[in-house]
């Protein structure tokens, strides 16, 4: 987004009135922590929406927020507030893992060809998802004893969407070993987009859905063998960490595994899960 003051338009204020009615509702509903600091980032980020709206001061905005038909728009305004940064191949010792440990692991145990269900939850754009099912499809090729499904999540429509598009610019694919690139990712016809799109094969073994973590229930489905939550839950209070990790972990089944981000942890949380490696747990 270009910088409104580059583009010569007038910077819309948000007071302190407003800015602790918008932030009480996005951690309440959302769980994403919005202390004072972050008054500016918001006002900058929302800058969009009221524009898009033609809506001329924080106060409006507001009230349509939580008006009867702001429905729709908290959908939008949380497609802002949400960060979203991902990559491929992001903290790779958790593919290592997978790989060396846990695909031997699964698929020796069972005589029967076994479907690994896998739970990307707060997917953002789909890189975590396409880097475990270009490893699991590598894997498969050597050894045909399982098949996959990724379901993913997030609440973000706005990186949902780009993820079931699945098309991206080639820098953000430069890390992809280029065996996996080679097998996984389809160059586009036109060579000045400079996009690749992952191919239907991999696109065909995930589901992405709108889920917030703060639901009492989650819509998904039972007894996952593996749940990723990585750099989703640092948004969050401890609190509210604890809660979301038991109710993912109540979806994942006895001796599944669980991950997380390199800068969180489940300590002093009382929750089903056992340290094997940094960040990465064991159900028990
Ligand atoms: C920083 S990204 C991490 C993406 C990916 N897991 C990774 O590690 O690269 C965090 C994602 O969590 C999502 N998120 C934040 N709060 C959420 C909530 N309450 N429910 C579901 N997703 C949420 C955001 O929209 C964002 O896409």
């Amino acid at each position: 987004m270009q910088d409104p003051r580059e583009a010569g338009e007038l910077i819309l204020k948000m007071s302190a009135t407003e800015f602790s009615r918008l932030s009480e509702f996005i951690y309440s509903n959302y769980g994403i922590k919005m202390p004072v600091e972050k008054k500016i980032m918001l006002q900058s980020r929302l800058q969009k929406r009221l524009r898009a709206l033609n809506i001329p001061s924080f106060t409006e905005y507001v009230d349509y927020v939580f008006s009867k038909n702001g429905h729709e728009e908290i959908v939008l305004m949380m497609d802002q507030v949400s960060t979203n940064k991902t990559d491929f191949f992001r903290e790779p010792h958790h593919f290592d893992f997978l790989v060396d440990t846990i695909l031997p692991e699964l698929t020796s145990r069972s005589s029967v060809k076994r479907n690994l269900k896998v739970w990307s939850a707060g997917c953002s754009s789909g890189e975590e998802a396409y880097t475990l099912a270009m490893v699991m499809e590598n894997y498969i090729e050597q050894n045909k004893s399982f098949d996959y499904h990724i379901h993913c999540t997030d609440i973000s429509t706005k990186v949902l969407q780009i993820a079931v598009d699945a098309v991206y610019k080639e820098d953000r694919v430069a890390v992809v070993p280029l065996e996996l690139k080679k097998k996984y990712l389809l160059r586009s016809k036109d060579p000045l987009k400079k996009t690749v799109r992952i191919t239907p094969e991999l696109r065909a073994k995930t589901t992405f859905a709108r889920l917030n973590l703060m639901d009492s229930y989650y819509d998904a489905p039972d007894s996952f063998d593996m749940v990723f939550c990585r750099n989703v839950l640092i948004y969050f209070d401890k609190k509210t960490q604890e809660k979301v990790i038991n109710k993912l972990a109540a979806k994942l089944r006895r001796g599944g595994y669980f991950f997380l981000g390199h800068s969180e942890s489940i300590m002093a949380m009382n929750v089903p899960l056992k340290q094997v490696k940094p960040t990465i747990f064991v159900k028990v």
